[in-house]
């Protein structure tokens, strides 16, 4: 079996994150997304690996490659993303006639996948769906199950009407009859190739689509608060790994990179992981935060927040909440005129 993970796409509804990097990478508890996926993916005995890269195809394949795989793993350029179905028809050479497993490198699934393969390869499906309950089902792709609650009727695409709270996983397992169906969609009203309508054509032509229901947390993180919950979610697993020396107060779990320096007027409170080479001084970080490399915290308060690689906080009273890009500097200056200076890029959100 192959793996075929999705990191293309523009992933507008994270901006302004996005405009400098692709949303695959963004790091959740200082990992990014995607390598969730490929640890998934390689835990369930897969190690021929396709991604499929877009906008920033050069900025993903020089992060994959950081680390070395226990996997072959190669890139497929996609061009303009136009719809999951598209990335299958992108990656028909590649996939050849094995089974393979889709999964959305935005997606972060707690069970991993082994489970779920396994399902599909005993039951002898055409393809095999995860499924999980969901409040807000309009936002996913939804299934309707028959009246025997077993096989699937049929798929809808974020409906605006939804016949179950049972959404789509973004990890679909399929046999290369999979890529008869692609051929025979046409797009969707947001101009899209959808997973959801090539599953629906096997499910029309009479192919078996077994599914399997989630059952621990999942996460598509295609938001900025989704990034947060998912970022709370991972740091509730993580372990205590203190390795430098401290006089900070800690309490909790807490990770601290190597070349980490930490004053003794600090608190923190785990859940927290801290990279390398990050200065804090006289701070309070509170449970679920990440703080990426070479950050530096001065006389602030942070606390269930992601703050990516290289920012600098100082003075800035409490940061709650808050997904903070690469290089940011939030500062409380002491220079006349008093008031708030900005230099933000397009849609940022402040809330003051
Ligand atoms: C995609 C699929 C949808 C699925 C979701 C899971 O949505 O189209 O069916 O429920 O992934 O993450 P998108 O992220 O493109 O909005």
């Amino acid at each position: 079996m192959k793996a075929l993970i999705l990191s293309g796409g523009h992933g507008t509804r994270l901006r302004p994150l996005t405009y400098s990097q692709q949303k695959q990478l963004i790091p959740v508890a200082n990992k990014p997304v995607l390598f969730y996926a490929i640890e998934d993916v390689i835990e369930a005995g897969i190690h021929d690996i396709g991604i499929i890269v877009g906008p920033n195809a050069d900025q993903v394949k020089k992060t994959v490659l950081s680390r070395n795989w226990d996997a072959d793993i190669e890139f497929i350029y996609q061009g303009e993303p136009r719809g999951l179905a598209h990335a299958i028809l992108v990656a028909r050479d590649y996939l050849g006639d094995d089974d393979f497993v889709m999964y959305l490198g935005d997606n972060i699934l707690r069970e991993g996948i082994v489970k779920h393969k396994e399902h599909f390869e005993k039951g002898n499906y055409d393809s095999s769906i995860l499924l999980q309950e969901v409040p807000n089902p309009q936002q996913f792709g939804v299934a309707e199950l028959n009246e025997d609650g077993k096989t699937i009727k049929r798929l809808v695409e974020k409906p605006k009407v939804p016949p179950s709270n049972l959404a789509l996983v973004g990890i679909y397992f399929f046999k290369p009859i999979i890529h008869e169906a692609v051929r025979n969609i046409k797009p969707s009203w947001r101009n899209e190739l959808e997973i959801t309508d090539a599953i629906q054509w096997l499910i029309d032509h009479g192919y078996r689509v077994g599914w399997t229901k989630v059952t621990g947390w999942w996460k598509d993180t295609g938001k900025p608060e989704d990034l947060l919950d998912a970022n709370r979610l991972i740091l509730d697993d993580i372990r205590a790994d203190i390795k430098i020396g401290t006089k900070a107060r800690i309490h909790g779990r807490v990770v601290i990179g190597e070349g980490t320096e930490i004053d003794e007027n600090t608190v923190i409170k785990g859940p927290v992981v801290i990279g390398k080479n990050v200065r804090i001084m006289n701070s309070y970080i509170g449970p679920y935060t990440s703080i990426g490399d070479n950050v530096v915290i001065e006389n602030t308060e942070i606390e269930d927040s992601i703050i990516l690689e290289g920012s600098e906080i100082r003075n800035a009273g409490r940061i709650v909440e808050s997904l903070i890009g690469r290089g940011v500097k939030i500062i409380n200056g002491t220079s006349h005129p008093f008031g708030r200076k900005l230099v933000i890029g397009d849609n940022s959100r402040l809330i003051l």
